[in-house]
């Protein structure tokens, strides 16, 4: 099965398009985790636009399922996740200017940061997971630093998919991630994905046997406007582990 977590930053953009105290990701949170949601995900941002301190604080003292707590490779935030004792971190690469986290961790630049950061939260019996681009040398990289888990980027999958305009094309972007998620799985670690998943695309998952997760969030927040976040957690859910709905080559 493929575990989903629902991130909810953008409950909270919608709150801060307003400075309101609805809509509230706290309240959010029940309503998926009824729609069979496996864990939270919330990035607690730099510049604090989407998800604030409060909401990181009362999701992980009122949810029943894992908080993944997405954050910066910052002394800010590492405090604030050792403090917090979420059941997983994912450590993403921030740029104030972006819409949305943009590409992967550069792991070999960010090395020492990312080992000090890994080791303090292993310490805290954090799970850690690194977000980064299906390479496998980024695997190796990965593995050597300790890291539980790590995020492959959907991002530019989920961009050329919609040009790939035959199943040919189309199960080639696939094989690169089966080759890339089978070893990162054989070095030991968790394999997630996540970014850019939507009920068009998120299906394709399920032909990656090595896929313990995924994590997703403005396409489920969209839905959630027409069938309220339960059932768009539920059909989502239904998408990336129904077998009905696996894609065959035709
Ligand atoms: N995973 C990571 C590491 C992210 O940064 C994001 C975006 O905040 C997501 C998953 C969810 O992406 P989306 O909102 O496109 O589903």
């Amino acid at each position: 099965m493929i575990r989903l977590g629902v991130n909810l930053d953008h409950i909270a953009t919608l709150r801060q398009a307003r400075l309101e105290t609805y809509p509230d990701p706290v309240q959010a949170a029940i309503f998926a985790e009824l729609g069979g949601a496996d864990n939270i995900t919330c990035h607690l941002r730099e510049d604090r636009r989407h998800i604030q301190d409060r909401d990181v604080k009362l999701l992980q003292e009122t949810i029943n399922i894992p908080l993944n707590f997405e954050m910066a490779c910052t002394a800010e935030m590492l405090d604030l996740a050792t403090q917090l004792k979420p059941s997983a971190v994912t450590l993403v690469p921030e740029k104030r200017e972006e819409l949305t986290t943009e590409g992967g961790l550069n792991v070999i630049s960010m090395k020492e940061s990312l080992q000090k950061a890994i080791n303090q939260l292993k310490e805290n019996k954090i799970l850690v997971s690194l977000f980064v681009e299906a390479s496998k040398p980024v695997m190796d990289v990965c593995k050597e630093l300790g890291a539980d888990a790590v995020e492959i980027h959907t991002g530019d999958f989920c961009q050329k998919l919609l040009s790939a305009h035959t199943s040919k094309s189309q199960f080639e972007l696939v094989e690169e991630f089966q080759t890339v998620s089978k070893h990162a799985s054989e070095l030991g670690m968790q394999v997630h994905f996540g970014h850019g998943l939507n009920y068009r695309n998120a299906y394709w998952m399920q032909l990656i046997p090595e896929a313990e997760e995924a994590n997703i969030g403005h396409a489920i927040v969209a839905r959630a406007v027409f069938v309220g976040l339960s059932q768009a957690v539920k059909e989502m859910k239904d998408l990336l582990n129904n077998a009905d709905h696996k894609p065959n080559w035709i």
